[in-house]
């Protein structure tokens, strides 16, 4: 008897020692964990099985006569974590089954299959990977770390995350240990975080999920709002629902104020929350009535949420169409798009809305770029004129001209033209009617001075004339 045991110490030394080699196996906690063990088929009875956790004692034997025996923690209040399934064995597997595994499963298993004096051992290592998050609903601008946890730890083994099926590339770069990510929470880290661990060609992997709450609407600072001068524009402030700030506010900030510390501006005069702030309410969007272009600039909303106060930076850009008279062509005028920001604008298009005779509307589209050249005098360009403004994900808004009253300005103008040209035809004429009385005048002057310089010619004329007179007067006696 004692022979045989030592024999089989030996063989067990033995089969140990040739299969030094671990099988890695890795669960999720919660999951259930097979450890695989190879029993030979070829059994002509029954063979006794083993498994035991190293350093924990049985978790599951079963004799040759068939009887079953669980380890008192494996067996808790009669239900079975794990087990050995029995249609397996003539496929020569008795696997482990472990159910709903947890931490302090993890650790080193055997496996012995005692046939006769064969005996066979499989040593298997599991490791429970554990993903934990610290609040699983984290509010904005906290600080959330996501932490996996290995039980053991693979000395040596790569770990990766993956935040919604794509590697996470960390943002904030806190500096943090091996398996745990820390960042400030913001939307881009909600989501369902994979942690994934590769150890000796064998990979394992956990998730948890985090959801991060604050202001959802808009979900990025310093978004903008684009408005057309003269129109109504919603600046919006959306809480996460069930996050329902204590007290919320909206201000203006000064232009050129740092990114810290801005300092409040006046609001415009038009401005008007949507909800008294008395009143909480997820929904904190603000209006402005009527956009002057002064108003652009940046707009903060910020609601006080669990102790921690929550801001949202809005800026608010203002588009214009400017009109001027072009110098160069004669009869045309040029639109100009005017927006006190272009930073995200790619693109201008220019819209022609033409309405027919039954007021249907049609949009035509005229002409790219930020200057429109048209001519003043042609009817078919009376109407609206749009510019509408596009970025890289799309149209932003548009700003809307009315050539009609330009036209009728226009029509003013070349009618006020038209005197004028009268003016100079009439003050013309009369220069030449004055030129014309100067150039007799001077010929008259000039015709005396001829006379005069001969006076003696005169006086001999004069005589002859005499003479003849008296001449005739004395033939008349006779
Ligand atoms: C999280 O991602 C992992 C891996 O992509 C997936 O297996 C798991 O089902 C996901 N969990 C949830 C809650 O979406
Ligand atoms: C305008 O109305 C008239 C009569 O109602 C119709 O015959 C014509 O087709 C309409 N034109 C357009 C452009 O809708
Ligand atoms: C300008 O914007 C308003 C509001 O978004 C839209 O209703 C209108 O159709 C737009 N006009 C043009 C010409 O795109």
């Amino acid at each position: 008897m004692l022979f045989e045991y030592f024999i089989f110490g030996v063989a067990a030394f033995v089969m140990t020692g040739a299969q030094c080699e671990m099988t890695e196996v890795f669960a999720e906690a919660g999951s259930q964990a097979v450890l695989p063990c190879k029993c030979s088929s070829s059994y002509s009875y029954s063979p006794s099985i083993i498994w035991t956790k190293v350093n924990s004692g049985t978790v599951w034997r079963k004799q040759k006569s068939g009887l079953q025996h669980w380890g008192s923690s494996w067996y808790p209040k009669g239900l079975q974590r794990a087990r050995c399934p029995h249609s397996q064995f003539e496929r020569g597997d008795c696997s482990l089954e472990i159910n709903n595994v947890r931490e302090e499963d993890g650790g080193v298993y055997s496996c012995k299959v005692e046939s006769g004096h064969k005996v066979t051992e499989n040593v298997i290592s599991l490791r429970i990977i554990k993903v934990s998050v610290s609040q699983s609903v984290a509010i904005w601008g906290t600080e959330v770390s996501v932490s996996c946890k290995v039980t053991p730890w693979p000395y040596g083994a790569g770990v990766q995350w993956m935040l919604n099926s794509s590697p996470f590339v960390p943002l904030t770069g806190i500096p943090s240990v091996e398996g745990v990510v820390k960042e400030r929470a913001t939307e881009k880290l909600t989501g369902n975080w994979t942690c994934m661990v590769g150890y000796k060609g064998k990979q394992g992997r956990a998730s948890a999920t985090l959801t991060v709450k604050g202001i959802i609407q808009p979900s990025k600072d310093n978004t903008k709002v684009y408005a057309a001068v003269g129109s109504e524009v919603t600046l919006p402030c959306v809480f996460s629902s069930g996050l329902i700030p204590s007290s919320s506010a909206w201000e203006k900030l000064k232009p050129g104020s740092g990114f810290n510390k801005p300092a409040p501006g006046r609001l415009p005069a038009s401005f008007s929350p949507s909800s008294p702030s008395t009143q909480p309410s997820l929904d904190n969007s603000a209006s402005l009535r009527e956009v002057g272009f002064e108003d652009e600039g940046r707009y903060r909303c910020s609601g006080i949420v669990e102790g921690q106060r929550l801001t949202r930076n809005i800026q608010l850009v203002v588009a214009k169409i400017e009109s001027s008279i072009t110098s160069k062509k004669k009869g045309s005028m040029a639109l100009i798009c005017k927006l006190t920001d272009t930073s995200e604008v790619t693109d201008y298009e220019w819209v022609h809305v033409v309405y027919d005779n039954n007021g249907t509307q049609s949009f035509e589209s005229i002409q790219k770029g930020k200057t429109l050249s048209i001519s003043k005098v042609s009817e078919e360009n009376r109407g609206e004129w749009t510019c509408r403004f596009s970025g890289k994900e799309g149209i932003l808004g548009n700003v809307t001209y009315q050539v009609q009253l330009m036209s009728g300005l226009s029509g003013q103008k070349s009618s006020s033209l038209s005197h004028n040209t009268a003016a100079v035809v009439g003050l013309s004429i009369l220069l030449v009617v004055l030129l014309l009385i100067l150039v007799q005048m001077y010929k008259n002057h000039q015709r005396r001075k001829r006379i005069f310089q001969y006076p003696a010619l005169e006086t001999i004329v004069h005589t002859t004339s005499n003479e003849r007179e008296e001449r005739e007067r004395n033939r008349e006696k006779k």
